[in-house]
């Protein structure tokens, strides 16, 4: 297969009953080395076959991706991490019993069978099966794992629709398997099983409180790794990363002040005759509503899957508009998904 397909096919599959014809085709592909699109709960992924050193290459190359940043391995289900890891811990049994088919991914030891490309050269491999009835089929099908990082070009907002990986991927793909947006729109939750005590990498769709359920000792990991070229704790916590192509500027949140303090900023910024974009709530964006921006509402601040279903596409959105600069007001909350909307949302903008 060459480096870039010049078509990439768009398939679209019923998400309820994903065809079987559809699938199939896809599953073929994968095993030929193809790259193919499809939908997890979380966001798109760029599948490719996890034992192909040759696809996964052509992986990273589609995304331009750093080859340092390691891949998750899907699989169908539980059992069939035991062929990608020397030791499944009495954590992940547990995790996954509460969590698998859904949003987490899980650190472990690499076999030897799991490329190293992969895994970015690591002994540790993330492992994930997904919830998405899409995916599932695929995995299914497909009777191997799948590595699948997000379908976007790196260091760009994932996708939660196909759309979003055509924007970004087409012509440098094979397939997409279109099942319309995704449910959640944030990425897995990562979680290190293989550190004392038990890290969470990257907070994600399943909040903190909830594994700490099964995971009473579980920590977050605070240090953000500042650049792509250092050693590898966990390259996917590069400080920018999900980022627009326009300059964010993240304003803290003050429980005090309401939505009026963000507002002023607004009109300062504005004041200095760029054209202004802005990520808002929907109560932000009705303080807005007579000032010359373009926004794109989240939803109200009060319904954090709301506003993690619609943020990476309102990102994209924004860019689309061609404005100077995005103007974002951080949340006020770190409970459940809160974290890892704040996380991404910090990541997307340009440091002071
Ligand atoms: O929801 C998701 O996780 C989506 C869907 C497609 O499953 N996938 C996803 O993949 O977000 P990606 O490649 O965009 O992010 C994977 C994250 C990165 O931060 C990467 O550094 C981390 O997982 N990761 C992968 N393997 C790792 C390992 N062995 N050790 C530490 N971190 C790892
Ligand atoms: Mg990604």
């Amino acid at each position: 297969m060459t480096e870039y397909s010049r078509v990439t096919e768009v398939i679209h599959i019923d998400r309820q009953r994903p065809e079987p014809s559809a699938i199939a085709k896809a599953a073929d592909c994968l095993r030929r080395g193809g790259l193919v699109a499809f939908p997890t709960e979380t966001v798109y992924g760029l599948g490719a076959h996890a034992h192909d050193r040759d696809a996964v290459r052509r992986l990273f190359a589609a995304k331009q991706r750093p080859s340092n940043d390691p891949l998750i391995v899907h699989v169908a289900s539980v059992d069939e991490i035991r062929t990608l890891t020397t030791h499944v811990p009495p954590a992940a049994v547990a995790l996954a019993e509460r969590f698998w088919p859904g949003p987490l991914t899980l650190v472990l030891r690499r076999a030897a069978s799991v490329p190293l490309e992969v895994t970015a050269g690591m002994e540790t491999v993330a492992v994930r099966v997904p919830a998405h009835p899409v995916a599932h089929a695929l995995l299914a099908a497909a009777r191997m794992p799948i590595a699948a990082p997000s379908a976007n070009l790196f260091s760009r907002p994932s996708p939660t629709r196909a759309s979003h990986v055509l924007a970004d991927l087409d012509g440098r793909i094979d397939m997409v398997l279109d099942a319309g947006p995704v449910d959640i729109g944030v990425e897995s939750t990562v979680v290190d099983l293989t550190t004392v005590p038990p890290t969470v990498l990257r907070p994600g769709a399943i909040g903190i409180e909830l594994l700490r359920d099964i995971l009473p000792d579980v920590q977050l990991r605070t240090r953000a790794v500042a650049s792509s070229d250092s050693p590898l704790p966990s390259p996917g916590l590069l400080s920018q990363h999900y980022a627009p192509r326009t300059p964010m500027t993240l304003y803290p949140s003050t429980p005090s002040a309401g939505p009026e303090s963000f507002i002023t900023h607004v009109r300062e910024v504005l004041a200095t005759g760029k054209r202004v974009g802005v990520l808002a709530t929907t109560e932000e964006a009705i303080a807005l509503r007579n000032l010359p921006v373009v926004v794109a509402e989240l939803g109200s601040a009060a319904e954090a899957d709301t506003v993690a279903a619609r943020l990476y596409a309102a990102l994209r959105e924004l860019d689309a508009a061609g404005v100077d600069v995005i103007l974002a007001h951080d949340f006020s909350t770190d409970l459940g998904l809160w974290r890892a909307l704040r996380d991404r949302l910090r990541r997307a903008s340009v440091r002071p």
